[in-house]
């Protein structure tokens, strides 16, 4: 089966041009001058005229069906994965989850069975090490071979997710023997349990106060903390979702001075803020709750974070889409913010949202591209097949509108696919529309909307990191 897209402007992390794509079966044959091969007769053509031909988004944080705060993150790998085919992403890392008292082996084979058979587009996985012990240690080594080669540790959620310090160098100085990157919720979160507990003591029990009692010193404090264990063991390390603008100066600072550090931040973090979203009216700050919190928007986080994607010191945006519905879950923390489960659900929406900063001029096209494609993919040790258009390179492409429009939400004449009772986007009117998207050269999303199927994804094998620095 062959395709043909042409007349479309290719869009790289490097640069953009007017190029046609010949597609052979899963993988792209050929990128050629616009009607270079004049007699070639591919089985289907599609016209990508006045449209962006990009490479499918690589969303490198996802949690599907994690089982966090008491409930389960409400998309599925079916749901969660079929929306995000809608918005124009065709590969998600998801996170595999150990808790303290579980085997990671049996963590990674229990997620290959929720994962497997039920994904719209590929996925690959990285590993949450919850209890940092020898046999998790052992693991982290067998890891590699398996394809997962990164490992989220979290300074966060004492009790439940938290290593010690000790623990942290224990599993840096695997990770920097067996090659693989070391991710961070970086997050103080002995210190945040007790701003907690004075709040609510207080009785500051609102969703607001889930931000205030979380305040940047938390983050940054414990983001020095993981940039310079890291510096002491050899680790790469990878600071997920960051939003506060003074952790990301000193992961900017640790980048300056040679070290392998990079950030991540999500959409939430750059358009939406502690006054407007978690300050709501009422309980509806709860669709906002996640951690690391939303900042002030008076402080200027949100604006500093746009410029750290300018100077590449934020290496990726991803989504961390973890969703919970308002019904029976956000709702357990009515009276006691604490209670509500931490996350935000965007997995549809990255590719848009983050086309708005190239409609506001924050950011180039090829810095849309890189931080939502490429590096993602070149990160993660999946360049090659995936986050770029070129000969050899899985057909998983996006033919994207920037005339058309999007209108997200649950109301009247918006949309979303995500299993989720509420959209933490509500109402926003975005410029751009995601037309077609292609996995391996099928197209799973048209013009008429989702036409994939769920046994369609597979899991990908990732390599280790490249190009660090
Ligand atoms: O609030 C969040 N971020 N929920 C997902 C779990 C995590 O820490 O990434
Ligand atoms: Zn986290
Ligand atoms: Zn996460």
């Amino acid at each position: 089966m062959s395709t043909l897209i042409k007349g479309g402007t290719v869009v790289s992390s490097t640069g953009s041009s007017l190029q046609d794509v010949l597609i052979d079966g899963d993988t792209i044959a050929a990128v050629l001058a616009p009607g270079a091969l004049p007699d070639l007769q591919p089985d289907t053509t599609i016209d990508a005229t006045g449209r962006y031909v990009i490479p499918g988004g690589v969303d490198g944080h996802t949690h599907m069906e994690m089982p966090f705060g008491g409930t389960q993150a409400s998309d599925t790998f079916e749901t969660g994965t079929r929306a995000a085919a809608w918005g124009g992403t065709t590969t998600i890392v998801d996170f595999v989850v150990q808790a303290h008292g579980q085997r990671v082996q049996d963590q990674v084979a229990l997620w290959h069975e929720k994962a497997g058979g039920n994904c719209a587009i590929d996925f690959a996985f990285h590993q949450i090490i919850g209890e940092v012990n020898a046999e998790s240690l052992k693991a982290m080594d067998e890891l590699i071979g398996e394809g997962i080669t990164s490992f989220k540790l979290f300074m966060a959620y004492p009790g439940v997710f938290l290593s010690s310090d000790g623990q942290i160098v224990q599993a840096m100085q695997t990770a920097a023997g067996n090659g693989g990157l070391i991710m961070m919720h970086a997050e103080n979160g002995s210190a945040i349990d007790v701003l907690v507990k004075q709040a609510l003591e207080r009785g500051d029990t609102a969703p607001y106060f889930h931000g205030t009692s979380r305040p940047w010193q938390t983050e940054q404090e414990a983001t020095h903390r993981a940039v310079m264990l890291a510096d002491l063991t050899g680790a790469p390390l990878y600071v997920v979702h960051v939003s506060a603008k003074q952790a990301l100066a000193r992961i900017a600072e640790a980048r300056n001075a040679g070290q392998n550090v990079f950030g991540e931040t999500c959409p939430q973090y750059l358009y939406l803020s502690l006054e407007d979203n978690l300050g709501a009216p009422g309980f509806e700050g709860a669709k906002w709750v996640c951690s690391t919190p939303l900042r002030s928007r008076a402080e200027g986080h949100q604006d500093e974070l746009w410029r750290y994607i300018r100077t590449g010191d934020v290496t990726s945006v991803s989504t961390d889409h973890c969703p919970f519905c308002m019904k029976d879950q956000k709702e357990m923390g009515i009276g006691d913010f604490s209670k509500i489960p931490n996350g935000i659900g965007s997995v549809e929406h990255r590719m848009d949202l983050l086309y708005q900063g190239v409609v506001d001029q924050r950011i180039s096209l090829e810095k849309w591209v890189d931080v939502c494609c490429t590096t993602p993919a070149r990160m993660f040790g999946l360049y090659g097949r995936k986050g770029v258009i070129a000969p050899g390179a899985d057909a998983d492409i996006v033919i994207y509108d920037p005339n058309g429009h999007t209108s997200i939400g649950i109301g009247e004449g918006r949309s979303h696919h995500m299993n989720m009772d509420y959209s933490a986007w509500e109402g926003w009117e975005i410029d751009g529309h995601v037309d077609v998207v292609l996995s391996r050269g099928t197209v799973i999303k048209d013009e008429t909307g989702y036409v994939g199927s769920k046994s369609h994804g597979q899991f990908v094998k990732r390599s280790l990191s490249q190009n660090l620095v």
